[in-house]
């Protein structure tokens, strides 16, 4: 197993980053749906439902931009045979997937008026009380937290809270399995974590 990606698999470090990054994701919405439906508001299950929501979220913005520098000092292994169509799909696909795990993280802290308890270790403070936000937001653009927070919190809640991320997880999950049971090539299992069997280590 290497640690690089080769022309063939993923190594190991693009594989570990993709399977952490995907069950955070899976876990942020489960949080805040979670809240939603199942706790009463201002409730302490409700708060703890939030604050996970946070460092879920707050998890996945870390690791996507470890990943986004492997990512790019490490390119992808070859395409596997197929139309151009099909190769067009994929990309466009993992773009929008990297698209959503960078925009999601980055909306929902700088849209929340709100500081994180991380996983109740330690407080992260809110965009709202850093350097960066007097200077970008106050200073040069000149507008309030209120007024900036509206047309982020569309995009976090309104766009990625929508049935649009799942409908396009599945497709990428359909696709795998698409690949592994009908197409029968390595695209699935290149991704998957690499178990050394007996016979490698005789
Ligand atoms: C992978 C990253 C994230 C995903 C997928 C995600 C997803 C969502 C979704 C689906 C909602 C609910 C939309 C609705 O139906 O109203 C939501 C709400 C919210 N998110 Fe995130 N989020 C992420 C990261 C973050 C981060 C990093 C923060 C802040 C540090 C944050 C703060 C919030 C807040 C305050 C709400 C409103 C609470 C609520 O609706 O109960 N999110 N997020
Ligand atoms: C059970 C769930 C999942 C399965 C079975 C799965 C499977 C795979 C496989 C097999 C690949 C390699 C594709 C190829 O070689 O062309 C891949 C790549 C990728 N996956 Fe997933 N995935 C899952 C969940 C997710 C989630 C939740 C996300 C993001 C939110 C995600 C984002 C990506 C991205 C961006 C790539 C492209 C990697 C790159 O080339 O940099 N995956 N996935």
């Amino acid at each position: 197993m290497t640690l690089r990606n080769t022309t063939v698999s993923y190594g190991s470090i693009a594989k570990i980053l993709h399977w952490v990054i995907a069950l955070l994701f899976l876990a942020a919405y489960c949080a805040v749906y979670y809240r939603h439906w199942f706790t009463e508001p201002k409730t302490p299950p409700n708060m703890t439902a939030l604050h996970l929501h946070l460092s879920f979220g707050i998890s996945v913005g870390v690791f996507v931009l470890l990943r986004v520098i492997w990512r790019l000092s490490n390119p992808a292994p070859e395409e596997p045979p197929g139309t151009h169509l099909e190769h067009l799909a994929a990309k466009t696909g993992h773009m929008l997937l990297y698209f959503f795990m960078i925009m999601m993280p980055v909306t929902g802290y700088i849209g929340t008026g709100l500081g994180a308890e991380f996983f109740y270790l330690f407080h992260i403070p809110k965009f709202e009380e850093t350097a960066l936000f007097q200077w970008l937001v106050v200073d040069t653009i000149g507008i309030t937290f209120k007024e900036f927070e509206k047309p982020v919190d569309f995009f976090h809640k309104d766009i990625g809270g929508a049935l649009l991320v799942w409908i396009l997880i599945l497709i990428h999950i359909g696709a795998a399995l698409f690949h592994h049971y009908y197409k029968r090539d390595n695209v699935f299992t290149r991704m998957l974590p690499t178990i050394k069997s007996k016979k490698d280590t005789e």
